[in-house]
């Protein structure tokens, strides 16, 4: 059975006092939940991984970084490699965030790239990809994901996908307070299987997660985690507010 996952990207958000604060309190909620086949993860910034990471440590709550360079050393000024994550003790990466394909030109061929360097290091990748409005519009949103994930992944063995999750982050969902409607989340996360089981096979496509992401809040995660294909979700804005986040939690 795939796992349910609630993961918090914090983004440019908390300094090192709120970013404790944060992570205890939703240690301290989730204490005497039972979670079986539920996974919280959070993902705070770079500076704020140790700490976060050291608090979280032994709990229900995984540690996630938001990015990685896909270089093993050298002279990256400002960069963090897959080795350094480790060192403190973080398991996981987001990579491939719309803001970060946008913001900071990461293309399908870099994001292929850390893809490789975070399996290598035996990081767990949170893969994020999603349409912006225009490509909805004009009907293209399953080609655009379908060859964000096919040239960012699809290099793999299907062996390395147990240590994939998926995320399905429409850009005109994200901060906007708009959402997908839990039909046309599970029109793409169903998609999106698919392009997977024909790609490799139906184990790989039935085992691996996919979360939607863009603009989730208790309010309405419980009719799109409901959703057959919907294996959780990818949370900005509301996981930076504990109540909140173990709310979206306790939504399965
Ligand atoms: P919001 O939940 O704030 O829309 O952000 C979604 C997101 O980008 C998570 O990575």
């Amino acid at each position: 059975m795939r796992k349910q996952i609630v993961a918090g990207n914090w983004k440019m958000n908390n300094d090192i006092d709120a970013s404790k604060s944060l992570v205890k309190n939703i240690i301290k909620k989730l204490k005497k939940k039972s979670l079986k086949n539920t996974r919280v993860i959070v993902a705070p910034t770079f500076v704020n991984l140790q700490k976060v990471a050291s608090k979280a440590k032994k709990t229900k709550v995984e540690v996630a970084a938001q990015n990685m360079h896909q270089a093993k050393s050298g002279a990256f000024t400002g960069e963090v490699s897959a080795e350094m994550l480790k060192s403190v003790g973080v398991k996981i990466v987001i990579l491939g965030h719309s803001e970060r394909r946008e913001y900071f030109g990461e293309t399908d061929a870099i994001l292929a790239e850390k893809v490789n360097a975070a399996l290598e290091n035996k990081l767990e990748v949170i893969f994020c990809f999603g349409e912006v409005l225009e490509d909805r519009k004009s009907d293209n949103h399953f080609k655009v994901v379908e060859s964000q994930i096919k040239n960012g992944l699809f290099h793999l063995e299907a062996s390395a996908w147990k240590n994939i999750v998926l995320a399905y982050e429409p850009v005109w969902a994200i901060g906007t307070g708009e959402t997908a409607s839990p039909e046309q989340a599970q029109e793409m996360h169903a998609f999106i299987r698919k392009i997977v089981t024909d790609k490799y096979n139906s184990d790989v496509a039935e085992s691996v997660s996919i979360l939607y992401g863009g603009s989730v809040k208790p309010a309405n995660a419980k009719e799109i985690f409901s959703k057959e294909d919907v294996d959780g979700g990818l949370i900005g804005g509301a996981a930076l507010n504990a109540d909140d986040f173990v709310a979206l939690v306790n939504s399965f």
